[in-house]
Formats: structure tokens, sequence, C-alpha cells
């Protein structure tokens, strides 16, 4: 494997934007992943895994260490009855982890068809959408310890998933290689969020995996941009999680809030709706930097645009959301190279 220097990983991003990693390397097998670790660890460089680059924002100034790109592929099905066990290189497509689980009539990862990413991404992110979400389909995670260079297996039970984040994402030092899914091949399709139940009344056709993963591709176009020459990163912000009484409280001053009330007393509120509806923000632009006509809970570069530019517009939107709401709302897009 070549380690190579300065690598600009701006066009390795879908955002765009960003400086170069000072060491970089390819990982096409789990034996590079660990002589990049190695590497790094030999020389006392923080190592960052980079997937597919559709969930960070790369700093100006770049990575000061080693920027490992997965690249370990390779998506198997294995038959077991009523049920089967996918297993995936951490550098595969998601999207064509949900093309495998369809090919085969596998339900389980169907609503979450269309998100751009790697499969390590998808397990760190604990990625959700239209009511599914992977910590449902998660078996066990293959990894290396960075910090030892030993192999090891993260199950289920020790992945601590909640809502975009898990053991992978607060423990960065596991660099995952394979994930392993369990799916079936029977099951109650979750067509129930707004969206979809809207496209099954038009009569979108839902009835096997891959009729759903379509429809779902569908509306996610409509969804998020897909112009040459802009980068985006999906949803910049997470869906605020507050005290219920806070929830009911702004649900009275905005009517029309969806709120979903939790079990620890807790309530999700929509961010998007806020922005679009109680701070009129769809579109709201400063410069190459915008909030989306169709989304506004995802921001949009065009190109050319510095790093430094996309983190004051979403200050700027932090800021605005705060004075309006008192909500210190966070964000999805993780910052490389900065350890939260
Ligand atoms: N809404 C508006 N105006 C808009 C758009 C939405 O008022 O312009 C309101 C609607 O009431 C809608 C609600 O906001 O019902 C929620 O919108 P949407 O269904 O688009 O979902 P979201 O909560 O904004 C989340 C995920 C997305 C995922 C969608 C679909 C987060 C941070 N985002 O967005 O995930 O695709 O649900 O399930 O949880 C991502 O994480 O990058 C991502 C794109």
């Amino acid at each position: 494997m070549t380690i190579q220097e300065n690598v600009p990983l701006a066009p390795l991003t879908t955002l765009g934007v960003g400086g170069a990693a000072r060491f970089f390397a390819v990982a096409e097998s789990v034996e590079e992943v660990e002589e990049a670790l190695a590497f790094a660890r030999e020389r006392s460089l923080p190592l960052f895994v980079l997937g597919e680059g559709s969930n960070v924002l790369i700093p100006d100034e770049g990575i000061s260490g080693v920027v490992l790109k997965m690249a370990v592929r390779g998506i198997t099905v294995e038959d077991r009855g009523d049920r089967a066990v996918l297993v995936a290189g951490a550098g595969a497509l998601w999207d064509d982890v949900v093309d495998a689980a369809s090919a085969h009539h596998l339900f389980g990862i169907e609503n979450l068809a269309g998100i751009p990413g790697s499969v390590a991404g998808a397990a760190v992110q604990n990625i959700g959408a239209y009511g599914a979400e992977l910590s449902r389909v998660f078996d066990a995670a293959d990894v290396v310890d960075s910090e030892t260079g030993t192999r090891t297996q993260i199950a289920r039970d020790a992945a601590a998933f909640a809502y975009r984040t898990s053991f992978f994402k607060q423990h960065p030092r596991f660099c995952i290689s394979r994930v392993t899914f369990a799916l079936t091949k029977d099951a109650e399709p979750d067509l129930s969020y707004a969206d979809v139940a809207r496209a099954r009344a038009a009569g979108a056709p839902l009835a096997t995996p891959a009729e759903i993963a379509r429809t779902i591709r569908a509306i996610r176009a409509k969804k998020f941009p897909q112009d040459e020459g802009e980068g985006t990163a999906g949803s910049f912000f997470k869906n605020p999680v507050i005290p219920r009484a806070h929830a009911e409280a702004l649900a009275g001053r905005f009517p029309g809030l969806p709120t979903f009330p939790r079990e620890d007393g807790r309530a999700k509120v929509s961010l998007a709706w806020l922005l679009d509806h109680a701070l009129s923000l769809k579109g709201y632009a400063e410069g190459p930097v915008r909030l989306y006509e169709e989304q506004p809970l995802v921001i949009v570069v065009r190109s050319g645009a510095t790093a430094a530019a996309v983190d004051a517009f979403a200050r700027a939107v932090a800021a605005r959301v705060h004075d309006a709401t008192g909500i210190a709302i966070e964000r999805e897009v993780e910052t490389f190279g900065v350890r939260s």
C-alpha cells in the first residue's frame, strides 16, 4: 500500500470544500487497514477514516495526520431459512447493500434506499429514514483497534445505537472493516411515514423490497439537490431532542409543529418545519451557501466555497434558531479531524 502526501480531500466529499490530507492511504483489505493504522501509530499521528465523504466537512486547513480512505468492499448474502445474513465490506456503497438485499428479496433496509455513503459510515452514524434505522438490522462489526492494532468484533449489544450515533462514533479508535446485517424474507413493511403513505395513496407499487426501495429513491430525489456544481451532505443538523415541556410550549407558539414524544420524557421536534414555518429560512443564503428550498435541514454549497463559509453559515442558522426557540441545535455533519 502506498501512502501519498498532501492529497486534496474536497473532491472526495459530497460537500466539495476543504483542504488536503498530510498523509493519505487507500485500504482495500483488512491487512491494508492494519498497515495504515500502524503507519499512524508508529509516527504518533492522528488517524481519521474517510468513507464516501457524504457526511463530513473538511476544514480549509486540511488534516495534519493520516487519512485512511476505506475501500474494503464486497457484499455476500448467506441464506439461513427464513432469515439471511448479509456481510458487507466497510467501504462498500450503502446503496449497493440495499440493492443486494432487494435482489434477494430481503426486508429490513428497503426504507434506507438512496442514502449516499459507505457501509461503515452508515453504521457509525446509525442512518435512519422513513421510519427505519440501521440499528434494527445491525448484527455485528469487525473492527481493528487503532491503538493496539488488534482485530476484534463489536456485537449489537455493545454498539450503543441511538439517534444518529453509536459506539463507533463515540470511540473512533475502533476502525470498522466489515459489517454483518440480519435481514428477513418476510416482513410487514413500514409504509407509515407521511411521504411514503402519500406515494402509496398515489398508487406506487410497494409490495417487494425492490419496489419500496425504488419509491423511496424517487421521494429522496425530490428532497435533495442533484445539481452539478453544488455540494451537500444531506441533513446538516439533527432534529433536536428537547424536554417535553419545551416542545409543548413551542407547539403552542407555533401551531402545526411536528413533535414526537419519547419514552425518556423528551420529545423530538422537526427542525425542517421550524426553519420553514417559524423562521421562514427556506432558501436563506449567504454568498455560495444556502438552505435548500425543498428541505431546509439540507445545506447546499456552490462549488468554490470555503469550509469557513459553510461553518459561519451553520453558526448563523444555529443562532437564529436559538434566538427564536431557545433550542441549541446540533450538527449531524461531522467536522473532519475534530474529535468530539
Ligand atoms: N417540513 C417542512 N418544510 C420543508 C420540509 C419539511 O415544514 O420544507 C416538515 C414537514 O412537516 C415534514 C417534517 O418537516 O413532515 C420532516 O421532514 P422530512 O420528512 O423531510 O424529514 P426530516 O425530519 O427533516 C429526517 C432525516 C433525513 C431523512 C428524513 C426522511 C434527520 C436529521 N434527518 O429529516 O435524513 O432522510 O428524515 O426520513 O434526522 C440525513 O440524516 O442526512 C437525512 C437526510
